[in-house]
């Protein structure tokens, strides 16, 4: 009778078990197993070995989206796509949207502000990785990802970052329209040098090679969130169409008159911000200041052994046209061919440079 009841119990426990694990979903699995690497220290050990280049990934994959649409993506990202086609979107989300590299960093914290009463205390007291998550990853320690915003309160603002092209973004954002978009777009010389240094620091990316090998991966969108020339392209035709639902900001404009941005952002947004706010915001978030700021700086990530900053730091340079110490002039000139090519049906206004305004020159004189 025990040796029954025993072998019930069992089965009935198996039984749960196993419809439990059933009901796990990937993108927890690997949440699960990165949280306990990170806690257990083995990343942090390995890291400090020089062990954690050998696990970086040697290729990229290409994933078929849920829409038909092919995708370029680093091979730790591919069980999300999925998941975030369908994640709920809701009326108050903003979407930072960007390709890599663009000054999302940036805006996600102009953004936080904005929607905070430019509260720079709070800001300072936690990590922007946790209270600006990344859309398109797992929950790793600090940094949050699809989990929590899925678990965020109902009247709190989500302000997430997302990377991924405007056809891709969840159905309810890019059919729907759910929520706002806030795009933040970069001349594709300085995002990809930018792009290419990245590439050296994350241990999620593939090494990049030479420059010339990673400037001709990039120029044909063979290189993680795939083709430049056609994410910027589709966000724009978005932006024209729908202007509510989208701001076009540049990185460019950001660099040249920050209090403006700021203000055109709190404006789209629907939020009333003083002048003295205003000053909080573009003060705070200035490069030198981003720079040393140790929650918004990336720094913890090196702690979590997601990036090696003995390569280079997060907050690079920050200026425009850090390109003219990179490309060759033929490189350049190929290069603009290419752009002119593609961008050609785009009124985009693509800013390879900071020209001083002739008015402040005379000031200055
Ligand atoms: P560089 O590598 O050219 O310095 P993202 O956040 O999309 O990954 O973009 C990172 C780029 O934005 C880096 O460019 C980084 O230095 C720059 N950046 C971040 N914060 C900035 C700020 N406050 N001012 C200017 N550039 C900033």
């Amino acid at each position: 009778m025990l040796l029954i009841t025993a072998i019930t119990a069992s089965c009935v426990a198996v039984g749960i078990a196993m419809f439990k694990l059933s009901n796990v979903r990937d993108i927890d699995v690997l949440s699960v197993v990165s949280n306990v690497l990170m806690k257990s220290r083995c990343t942090n050990l390995m890291s400090r070995l020089g062990l954690m280049d050998a696990l970086r990934p040697r290729t990229l994959s290409k994933v078929v989206t849920p829409n038909g649409l092919e995708f370029i993506t680093v091979p730790n990202f591919k069980v999300l796509v999925g998941h975030v086609w369908n994640f709920t979107a809701r009326e108050n989300d903003v979407y930072v949207a960007t390709y890599p590299k663009s000054g999302s960093t940036w805006v996600q914290e102009i953004v936080w502000l904005i929607c905070n009463n430019a509260d720079t205390e709070t800001a300072r007291d936690d990590f922007l990785t946790r209270r600006s998550p990344f859309l398109e990853t797992v929950d790793v320690g600090d940094n949050l990802g699809i989990q929590t915003l899925e678990k965020w309160p109902l009247n709190s603002t989500r302000i997430m970052k997302v990377h991924r092209p405007y056809e891709i973004l969840p159905a309810d954002v890019a059919v729907k329209k759910k929520g706002k978009i806030i795009y933040v777009f970069r001349n594709p010389k300085d995002v990809c040098v930018s792009y290419f240094h990245f590439h050296d620091v994350s241990y999620s990316l593939p090494k990049p090679g030479s420059w010339a090998q990673f400037l001709a991966n990039f120029s044909v969108g063979n290189v993680a969130w795939g083709d430049w020339f056609s994410h910027a392209k589709r966000y724009w035709q978005e932006f024209i169409k729908n202007p509510d639902h989208m701001l076009f900001i540049t990185y460019e404009s950001l660099k040249s008159d920050l209090r403006a941005q700021v203000t055109s952002i709190a404006k789209f947004l629907g939020k009333d911000l003083t002048p003295e706010q205003i000053s909080t915001i573009a003060k705070h978030c200035s490069f030198a200041s981003m720079k040393g700021n140790g929650k918004v700086n990336y720094e913890h990530c090196e702690d979590a052994a997601l990036l090696d900053f003995s390569k280079g730091k997060f907050m690079r340079k920050g200026e425009v046209g850090d390109w003219k110490n990179y490309f060759t002039v033929n490189q350049s000139a190929a290069f603009d061919k290419l752009v002119e090519e593609k961008m050609r049906e785009t009124e985009i206004e693509i800013r390879f440079e900071l020209k001083i305004r002739r008015s402040m020159l005379e000031i200055s004189l």
